[in-house]
């Protein structure tokens, strides 16, 4: 992974800085398997440094951006860079502070204490993913006030309170705005460094495809990359939502042409059938015929060696 960070251009002093703060701080035996190592890579080299400086400082992280940002991917590229083991939760309506720091629980007929995944994670000095934080009811996570400031505590009433392994980190993501989202409130908020998350760069993008399907060929990786920038424009200019900007779709139609779809029934049901909306649907089908020949298949855009 540190090879990677290199590949992107980040500055050697914050990639020293990771390797004294990973042989500061070696990961229990038990939390080895938690450690993930990450199939895909994330491809941004100013968000990278923003977020290893933030998290090298002590400070906590929030991932805002739209769907198919790479959020979780980033979060998880994180902690395999840092080393550490990884808690990923995930936020709902009814998530509180039992289901996070723990809860009493009957066993062998005696009360005892099960420790939620925020207990676990800040006594193993995990990075804790607080995934889609802003799905859950502000008042709930009032618990975690004093996890996440300057306290760096959990106190568990009737329990003891612990403080935080120092090499605790919090990774908060969030889309803003969707459906089932809410205001974060501003005390929540104040805990963390906010990164706002691009759209991924069509160079970028192309360094993606090519690493997630080496067999493609490149010009065609290019095309791809250059459609997705055109679908980007046009919602841009606010021409059409941003339901057809969907990375998760673009790849996935890869991966049915593959399979043997043309490209263009790929793109169809991966990408062209997300616009509901017949004026916008035939806007974004335009634009993929203007880019895109359709009749395309696996033999035109790989190079047929398994590499
Ligand atoms: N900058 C990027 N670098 C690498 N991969 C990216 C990038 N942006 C998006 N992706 C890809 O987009 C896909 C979705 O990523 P991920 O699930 O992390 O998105 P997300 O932001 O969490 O989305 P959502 O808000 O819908 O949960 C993955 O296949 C990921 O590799
Ligand atoms: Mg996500």
């Amino acid at each position: 992974m540190l090879d990677f960070l290199r590949q992107e251009g980040i500055d050697e002093g914050l990639i020293a800085r990771i390797e004294e703060y990973r042989s500061s701080r070696p990961v229990a035996e038990e939390d080895r398997l938690r450690v993930p190592s990450p199939k895909f890579r994330y491809y941004g080299r100013e968000i990278w440094q923003l977020a290893i400086t933030a998290l090298l400082s002590g400070e906590n992280i929030l991932l805002v951006g739209p769907k198919a940002t790479g959020k979780n991917v980033f979060a998880e590229n994180l902690s395999a860079v840092f080393g550490r083991p990884e808690w990923d939760i995930s936020f709902y309506l009814n998530t509180d502070a039992s289901t996070l720091i723990g809860t009493d629980t009957f066993r062998n007929g005696e009360v005892s204490f099960r420790k939620g995944p925020i207990y676990a994670c800040a006594e193993a000095g995990g990075f804790g993913i607080l995934d889609e934080i802003n799905m859950a009811k502000n008042e709930s996570l009032a618990v975690l006030h004093a996890t996440l400031d300057f306290r760096r505590i959990i106190d568990v009433p009737g329990y003891s309170r612990i403080s935080l392994d120092p090499a605790t980190r919090f990774i908060a993501t969030m889309n803003y705005g969707y459906a089932g989202t809410r205001e974060l409130n501003e005390a929540l908020a104040s805990r963390f460094m906010v990164i706002n998350m691009p759209v991924i760069s069509g160079g970028d993008l192309e360094k993606l495809l090519l690493q997630q399907h080496p067999d493609l060929k490149p010009e065609a990786a290019a095309q791809l990359a250059a459609l997705f920038g055109e679908i980007r424009k046009k919602c841009e200019s606010s021409e059409i939502s941003t339901k057809a900007l969907d990375l998760r779709g673009l790849l996935a139609a890869v991966n049915l042409v593959k399979n043997g779809l043309s490209l263009r029934e790929a793109l169809n049901i991966a990408i062209i059938n997300k616009s509901f909306d017949e004026f916008e649907r035939t806007l974004v089908e335009d634009l993929v015929s203007a880019r895109i020949d359709g009749a395309l298949t696996k033999d035109d855009l790989f190079t047929g060696k398994a590499l």
